[in-house]
């Protein structure tokens, strides 16, 4: 059992939950701080910056702000955030490496407010970066927002997945089939697994009062992952470039809540092309 089992006060049941008034506002809360906590991150994402030194600045921030960082001691998990450059889908662990100019990089943080957990991640351009990576960026972002815009009542999981797979695939670019959004709330992981790609019409049925998220990952070649020896580290098989973007969002009577969003607005950290 990790400590972050211990933290939480409820568990994975299997049963999709459905949250009330305060589960939104502590939500919208934990949100938030996951949001500034990437927003306080971007002046330091600049060539030269070790990416251990960027996990020590997230972990201060999140420790100053009286939350908890969520990935910390989850599952054997060492660091504060997931650090994930170039080829590189997800779950890299930050270290020595240094980031260099042209390189495009995920920083992806989940904190726990009040027991409510903030799930968001972003790309950043580290310098001027190929016209290829930003494309590649564009099309990862679009494809959330085009998932983003299927949630509302009565529509399904396979939509949001259908959705984002299409336009992916129209951009000539690939989804990661083996990692998925997840609900989340009190628990980090829990039911829903909102896959990025799928059916329409299928999947579970959204019901108001659903969190989620939705975090595809897109890669400039070929969908296959492999998984690197350290356990976690996830890069692509073809070492094509590979892109995410992460929101926590809630299911509500008309549409949608995000809840990661921050107060400034900067969800999309300026990518300048070479
Ligand atoms: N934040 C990741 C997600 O989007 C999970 C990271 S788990 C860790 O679900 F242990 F790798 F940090
Ligand atoms: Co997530
Ligand atoms: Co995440």
């Amino acid at each position: 059992m990790s400590i972050t089992d211990v933290i939480e006060t409820e568990h994975r049941t299997g049963q999709i939950k459905i949250h009330g008034p305060e589960g939104f506002e502590g939500m919208r809360r934990a949100g938030r701080l996951a949001a500034e906590c990437l927003d306080m991150l971007t002046p330091h994402v600049v060539p030269g910056v070790v990416t251990d030194h960027l996990d020590r600045l997230a972990r201060e921030f999140i420790l100053d702000h009286g939350a908890i960082p969520a990935c910390l001691f989850y599952r054997g998990y060492a660091k504060t955030v997931c650090i994930s450059p170039n080829h590189v889908v997800c779950h890299g662990i930050p270290g020595e490496r240094t980031l260099r100019e042209g390189d495009i990089v995920n920083i992806d943080v989940t904190v726990i407010v009040d027991g409510w957990h903030g799930d968001t991640s972003r790309m950043y351009g580290v310098g001027p970066v190929s016209p290829r990576a930003k494309r590649l960026i564009d099309v990862t972002y679009e494809g959330l927002e085009r998932g983003l815009a299927e949630v509302k009542p009565g529509a399904r999981t396979g939509d949001i997945g259908h959705a984002i797979q299409s336009y992916v695939e129209s951009m000539r670019c690939s989804v990661v089939r083996d990692f998925c959004g997840h609900g989340l709330g009190r628990v980090f992981h829990d039911a829903p697994n909102i896959l990025h790609f799928g059916h329409k019409g299928m999947g579970e049925l959204l019901r108001p009062g659903m969190f989620f998220t939705i975090e595809p990952m897109v890669n400039l070649g070929k969908h296959p992952v492999k998984l690197l020896s350290d356990g976690w580290t996830a890069v692509t098989r073809d070492k094509s470039l590979s892109a995410q973007c992460e929101h926590s969002v809630a299911v509500t009577e008309t549409g949608y809540e995000v809840f990661t969003v921050s107060p400034t607005g900067q969800f999309r950290p300026p990518v300048e092309s070479a």
